[in-house]
């Protein structure tokens, strides 16, 4: 049970003054000044634009001072600060705000903790592919143990936007392209973030993002539009957002985007209508950052001051990064153009949420003791490397290349390959180069037989003295994440021409990808002997691969994202609708004349060292859901662990259903040989769906139940629904 702060927050409230209220709504970050002239923002385009060299840039940052504001901080305007992350300077910057701000109320500190803080754990997407509710609370757990141990009181995490479109950079911050797997992973996150008790020191507060639909913005390209049906809208993308909310995340992030032409900041149906009046929620909203002034930008307000007065009505409680509640909300509210009620109700919101987090008690949750003896313990490692390990996707294994016998002579290729930084993937803020082990070092370290060549030279001799050649090719960090959308999602020509002069020595190769999102690699499919998909796995990337490349290790992650065979196939997933005309060998169909129907890599797919079958697949009516029984048989020689996929289809219905949608899934680990029953719930709720007037709608009628090790390769069942 939550605690209920509402008296002393209306106490606290009523002793403000309009100026302080305001402050409370006033997020920044620490900016950058002294060594140059111009903004930190003037200063990054210039760079970008080739005004400055990356050199000078680097230069300049170096010499360049953080401004923190403190004469704003101590007349009382500022609420919050964003990224900063050490035990020294959120304590000395606390304790002004609560020693010499008039009320003394203690700031709060958010930071994009997104996978991991200082033990970096793999990105999203890549733990997504381990399908394990479990290890994604525990690593958000080692995560919030870490960061709050650096002052941070909230994260900006998680990301559960729904993500069909490979182009878009951000489908690494997420779970995927399913419903059902982002809402369990979110809900997951929630509780490892904020753990039992959101008032205890080691635990930080869940910012869930981007709401609404942020991963549906047109054509993959960040910060683009989104324009939906409402029933898509319910039923594909805000579940997650739901789910999360149900979980007790206790901030929202509204999305930059727009939806059929409202930006999520300013909009007050989604913020007001849905997020607290029908789902209940009472956190903090926050902004993206200067999300309230791009308003203008996206032309629905005249200036910032029109912007401030249409994100505050809609719900949007504090302004990360635009300044334009701190310039713009007095007047607004002396014109009584906004209520004073509206203030209130946002400020109480901030209040909330420190109290909640026990700020009031004690402001001061760390100190540079705990923050040194709190980072990368020993078994935080630990679980690094298991969750590592788990997120690894083998994608191909001819003639069982794989597993590589511990006498294997090794030519190992790329520049990834011994680049101890790109291991960490997008956003990793708090995380120090030097703690990820690159896959050189992990063979190094086990006394594998290995040459290493980072551009190909010496590639002949090396060839001729190894008896596997491992590629280790794919996407560098900063190629996904925030603003790093691709037109072309295909393997770098440098990366592709690699590959050939490996393949062209008659070696077997192994390609081993790190990257942000599904890359459409179909030469690579064809001409590689194996393919281990290792994503951006954080600190412990390097021995999770060798692991896996040597057998120490059974692979068991799937893909939670369809692999395309080429860009113009984007957006590509399993969940699609049929059409009038699914895609077929005829001409007439739903397909292109020059990419094949099916995706390069199925959803849920993935291979093991070992072999599964499925059979005697049992459908059984409950009180409020289907019962689902399937036998699962180990064929092969080696114990693994398998996930169990459960999809369904809903052949007619009153609004076209799709293809497949995955309801529920577990995981059973099976001895060689052994059989074991995987049982599953498929709740009759989950059936439902919203019909042309958007009354939701329960299903009845024929249903088809697959149940297989992935979304094409299933056992069905038909069951009829009353
Ligand atoms: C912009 C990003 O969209 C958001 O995800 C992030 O949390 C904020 N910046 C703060 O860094």
């Amino acid at each position: 049970m939550r605690k209920n702060y509402e008296k002393q927050i209306r106490e606290l409230r009523e002793k403000m003054t309009l100026e302080e209220k305001i402050g409370q709504l006033q997020q920044c970050g620490p900016s950058l000044v002294g060594a140059f002239e111009v903004s930190f923002e003037e200063l990054l385009d210039m760079m970008f634009d080739g005004r400055i060299s990356q050199e000078e840039f680097d230069k300049l940052m170096g010499t360049a001072e953080q401004d923190y504001r403190e004469e704003e901080l101590r007349a009382g305007k500022i609420g919050s600060y964003n990224g900063i992350g050490d035990a020294a300077t959120v304590n000395r910057l606390q304790k002004i705000a609560v020693e010499e701000t008039r009320l003394g109320i203690p700031l709060l500190f958010g930071y994009d903790v997104i996978h991991g803080f200082r033990t970096v754990t793999p990105i999203p997407l890549a733990e997504s592919c381990a399908w394990d509710p479990v290890l994604w609370e525990k690593t958000a757990r080692v995560a919030a143990e870490e960061a709050t141990a650096g002052g941070v009181h909230l994260t900006f995490a998680p990301m559960v936007d729904v993500a069909k479109d490979a182009r878009w950079g951000r489908i690494s911050e997420g779970a995927g392209e399913d419903v059902l797997l982002n809402s369990a992973y979110g809900a997951s996150k929630v509780k490892g973030f904020q753990g039992e008790d959101l008032a205890k020191e080691d635990s930080m507060a869940a910012c869930l993002k981007h709401f609404a639909a942020y991963g549906a913005i047109e054509a993959g390209r960040d910060y683009n539009r989104v324009d939906m049906s409402m029933q898509r809208l319910w039923e594909e993308y805000l579940p997650p957002y739901k789910a999360c909310v149900d979980a007790g995340a206790r901030a929202v992030m509204p999305a930059f985007n727009d939806i059929n032409g409202v930006p999520c900041t300013v909009n007050a149906r989604l913020l007001r209508d849905i997020l607290r009046k029908k789902w209940g929620f009472d956190g903090l909203v926050i902004s993206d950052s200067n999300a309230i002034a791009e308003c203008v930008s996206h032309g629905i307000a005249e200036d910032k001051k029109d912007a401030s007065r249409q994100a505050i009505l809609a719900g949007t409680d504090m302004d990360m990064s635009s300044d334009s509640y701190i310039e713009h909300l007095k007047e607004l509210i002396e014109s009584g153009e906004v209520a004073e009620s509206v203030l209130d109700e946002a400020v109480d919101d901030v209040l909330r949420l420190k109290f909640e987090l026990g700020l009031f008690e004690q402001p001061y949750q760390t100190d540079e003791a705990r923050e040194r003896r709190t980072m990368l313990k020993p078994e935080y490692r630990a679980l690094a490397l298991e969750a590592a390990e788990k997120s690894i996707v083998l994608l191909k294994n001819e003639n069982h290349t794989l597993p590589l016998k511990p006498e294997t002579r090794v030519g190992l290729f790329g520049t990834l390959a011994a680049d101890k930084g790109q291991m960490t993937g997008a956003w990793a803020i708090g995380a120090d180069p030097e703690d990820c082990v690159s896959i050189a070092e992990a063979l190094e370290a086990k006394g594998i037989s290995y040459q290493y060549s980072a551009d190909g030279a010496d590639l002949e001799k090396i060839a001729s003295e190894s008896d596997v050649l491992i590629a280790v090719v794919g996407e560098s960090k900063e190629e996904s994440g925030e603003a790093a959308s691709r037109a072309g999602i295909t393997l770098h020509p440098e990366h592709l021409a690699l590959v050939r002069k490996l393949n062209a020595t008659g070696k077997p190769v192994v390609a081993v990808l790190f990257n942000g999102r599904p890359l459409a690699i179909p030469e690579l499919d064809q001409t590689a002997s194996a393919i281990v998909e290792a994503w951006h796995l954080g600190a412990e990337a390097g021995p999770a691969v060798r692991n896996v490349l040597f057998g120490d290790v059974n692979p068991s992650g799937r893909l939670t994202t369809t692999f395309p065979a080429a860009a113009g196939q984007c957006p590509m997933y399993y969940a699609h609708m049929n059409t009038g005309r699914p895609g077929g060998k005829s001409k007439f169909t739903s397909k292109y004349l020059d990419a094949p129907v099916e995706p390069l890599y199925s959803f849920g797919y993935g291979l093991s060292y070992t072999a599964y079958a499925y059979e005697e697949l049992k459908i059984e009516k409950a009180e409020n859901g289907l019962r689902v029984r399937v036998t699962v048989r180990n064929t092969g020689d080696r114990s693994g662990e398998e996930t169990v996929q459960c999809y369904v289809q809903v052949p007619c219905a009153g609004r076209v259903r799709p293809v497949r949608e995955l309801k529920a899934f577990t995981k059973i680990t099976l001895e060689p040989g052994e059989a074991g029953q995987a049982a599953l719930e498929i709740a009759y709720d989950s059936l439902g769906y919203y019909d042309r007037e958007m009354n939701w709608t329960p299903y009845e009628g024929k249903l088809k139940v697959y149940v297989g090790g992935n979304v094409k390769d299933t056992i069905v069942e038909e069951i009829h629904l009353l």
